[in-house]
Order: structure tokens, then sequence, then C-alpha cells
């Protein structure tokens, strides 16, 4: 914990200078939940990295929106209404495209007051469902490797994370629905302080598409134990090859107590606009309304609007479609570099990351890696030489593992093929190089 006094210290001309760089103590919640470590994206940042590195590590895209919806932007910061608070709930013109958009995903009719919410990014409305459900020590149940961004969310307001991981399949390429659940052990995962559990489908970072007999299983233990089912669903229009995504919301029962996560920034490649919705029954959404009020009062509302548009043309327009293709297209670049480097990974059913196997790299042993990486995964030094040497930046996966599960992770490092071709081609002819420190 920081000091909470000011201390004396000798200054330079040996007179007595208090040190004010600790004055006010921070919160002890920040130690939890990993907040004050070195997170995995700041050691893997540009910054760190040699300026000609291929950034495939961060998963955002190095492509702009749409043009259409790029021009919705435009114009919305050009009217005056749009350019000033929207209703807590969301702009009625984006909760109406929600609603036309997700009916028939659903099957049902969806209340714009009272079920949908637009929140400032799915990250916030996960927050404040968690801020409007967590009791204090409410365990909340997650699968590993995990969306880094459940952990303090959960911590910060109280709960507990309780972990359960996917599990390799032994060795070998495959395919990320390999990646399987032992249900014995999310049996097991459940305690009377059981509040809720974290689905994510289409999956970051595995890209597994979780199958309707996997969801209908962990329904069976929400309904068993009362659960609430955070279902994050920001990858639902990048689900590739004939999989089928199921929204665990519409299997029996299950409305009443899930809540279905989106985002415009996955869907729109606008991961900075921060907006995002959630969709669930009133009994969910208006608690989580009263918490999301209070922490940002509304989301942004230009993009909002630009975001309403892009819902509203999508379909008629094909473009998720479209996309969707283009995504197919980039992930064969780099599954393409990687068989042709004889290297095993998992390609995904869903959302763009790849994860290769990098437990056959082979660095020199007195390879100068930084501090940072030291002490870490092994995957924190595969991924730091391969930055360092091929020039392709990636995330070491054990980073969304808890400490006790880190092995499993240590296998693999994330690409992230949200890059447009030319990047990932040229990523993919670096890569090459690997093969020489392949044992
Ligand atoms: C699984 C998952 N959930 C939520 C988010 C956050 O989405 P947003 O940018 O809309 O907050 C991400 C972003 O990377 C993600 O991968």
């Amino acid at each position: 914990m920081a000091p909470s006094a000011e201390k004396s210290t000798n200054g330079t001309n040996g007179v007595q200078t208090k040190d004010r760089s600790n004055l006010i103590p921070f919160s002890s919640r920040l130690r939890e939940g990993r907040a004050l470590a070195q997170d995995v994206w700041s050691i893997f940042n540009a910054a760190n990295l040699p300026s000609d590195c291929i950034n495939l590590g961060q998963g955002y895209m190095n492509f702009a929106p749409p043009e259409w919806v790029k021009s919705a932007a435009e114009e919305a910061l050009n009217a005056v209404a749009t350019n000033h608070y929207s209703h807590p709930k969301g702009r009625i013109r984006l909760r109406e495209a929600i609603k036309a958009h997700y009916e028939p995903e659903f099957g049902r009719t969806l209340d714009v007051e009272s079920e949908i919410l637009v929140t400032s990014g799915a990250n916030e409305g996960q927050y404040s469902v968690f801020v409007a459900f967590l009791e204090q020590g409410d365990e909340v149940i997650m699968f590993e490797p995990f969306f880094d961004q459940y952990l303090p969310s959960v911590t910060f307001n109280g709960g507990v994370p309780v972990y359960v991981p996917l599990h390799p399949p032994s060795h070998g390429k495959h395919n990320s629905r390999e990646w399987s659940i032992d249900f014995d052990e999310l049996r097991r995962a459940v305690t009377p302080r059981t509040k809720m559990i974290i689905v994510n489908t289409p999956h970051n970072p595995v890209g597994k598409v979780f199958t309707r007999d996997e969801l209908e299983k962990i329904a069976a233990i929400a309904e068993e134990h009362n659960l609430l089912v955070m279902s994050d669903e920001v990858y639902d229009s990048l689900v590739f090859d004939d999989n089928e995504h199921v929204r665990i919301a519409t299997l029996p029962g299950m409305w009443d107590r899930t809540v279905t996560v989106g985002s415009a920034g996955k869907m729109f490649a606008a991961t900075g606009w921060r907006v995002g919705w959630l969709i669930g029954p009133p009994s969910i959404i208006q608690p989580t309304l009263a918490a999301t009020t209070r922490i940002v009062f509304c989301s942004n509302s230009p993009l909002q609007e630009a975001s309403a548009v892009g819902l509203e043309q999508a379909k008629k327009r094909g473009f998720l479609k479209q996309q969707c293709a283009e995504y197919a297209e980039r992930r064969q670049i780099l599954t393409d570099a990687f068989d042709k480097m004889g290297m095993n990974y998992t390609n995904p059913q869903g959302s763009y990351f790849v994860l290769l196997d990098i437990s056959n790299v082979k660095w020199p042993e007195d390879y100068p890696f930084p501090a940072s990486v030291l002490g870490r995964g092994r995957d924190f030094r595969a991924c730091w030489f391969i930055a360092m040497e091929i020039g392709v930046s990636s995330i070491p996966v054990s980073e969304f593992y808890c400490e006790e599960h880190t092995s499993i992770g240590e296998s693999y490092a994330r690409f992230a093929f949200c890059k447009d071709v030319d990047t990932l081609k040229a990523a993919a002819e670096r890569l090459q190089k690997l093969k020489k420190f392949l044992v």
C-alpha cells in the first residue's frame, strides 16, 4: 500500500524536504483485479517494440469504419441535438435499430423502453451489470482464458472471480470447438455464493463458438443454482464457415436470467467509438440502467446516431455478410502462413484471433529479455522474442488465466487478424523466418 503520510527526505542541498509524491493513499481495490500490475498491453505496446514491428497484438482494426457509417457520424456532429446528452437508456433511434436487428435473432419482440440499454461500449455495460447485481463476496464464474477486463470489473464491485478453464486438445493443429469444458469442474466451481456466470461466444481469444449442447448444459446449471448469465456476444457478427451462433438467452427459460452484450465497435470497425448495448429482461435491464445512469449518465450521442444508421442499413447493404467473408479471408492468410511453417494452431470458428502453439519456439539461452517479461509465463518470452526478431507482435495467452492455471495458456500466442490484407500478408511473410527457431 502506498504510504499515507509525508516522508522527510534529504534534498540535494542537504535541506530536509517532504516527499509529497504519495500523499493520498489510493484504494486497495486497485490491487485486486490486477489493476496495478503491469498489464500485457503496456508490455507489448508499440512504444516498447521496434518501430516497424507489425502489430497483430492488440485487437483493434487498422482500417476505418465503412464510409456510410462514418458519414452518418459526420452528419450527427453537424446537427444540434445529437451533440448533447442522450437519454440514459440510449438514443431512441439506436434502441429502435437494435430492436429491429435483434428481434429475429432472439425470436421475440423486444421492448425499447425496458429490454434494451445502450452503454459506453460493451465494457461499461458489463461493469454496470456488476454494479447492479454484485454484493460483497458474490462469486462470478468465468471461463479461462477470459477477456481481461472482466477481472477488475468484478473485483471493483466486491465480486470474487472463480475460474473454470477451457481445455485445449493435447496437441496438433485443431479447431477452436475442441477447446472443451469439463462440466464436472464447472459444477464443482458453483458454491452457495455463486451469483453469476460469464459466457463469451464467439470467444476471445480462443475463437470458440459454444455449441448448443454446451450452452444447454451451462443453462441447466444456471437454472439449478439460480445464476445470472452474462452472455458476451460482441463478436456475434464474426462467425465463420457453417458454425451456428446460439444465443443462450434463447434457450428454454433462459431469457429471464440472461443479459446479452453487444458492441458497435466490433460490428462497425469502430472500437474507439465506445458504443455498446445490453439486451435482457426488465428485471436485469432496469437495475443496470440505474447503475449506468450514475456512472456515465449517457453514452456518446453522435456516435450512437451513427451506430443506429449502421444497424438500420447493415442488412440491406449485405454489410455484415460481406465483412464476415473479409475476416474469413484475413484468417486464411494467417493460418496459411502457420501451415507453411508447419506450426500448430487453433483455427477459430469466430471472433478475430488465431492462437499459435509456440511451445516449440526456441531462443538463445542468453537472449536479453527485459525484466517485464521475465518471471512471467514462457509465452511472454516467446512473444517478446517473436516481436523483436521476426517483427510481428502478438499477445501471450497466459495473461488471460489465473496464476494457478498459467501453464494451460503458456503454450499459446494470440495473433489478431482485424488488420488489412496487405498488413497480414506482410506479417505472414515475416513469420516464415520463425521456422529457423523451431525445434
Ligand atoms: C470478449 C470481449 N468483450 C467485450 C469487449 C469490449 O467491447 P467494447 O470495445 O465494446 O467495450 C471486448 C473487446 O476486446 C472483448 O474482446
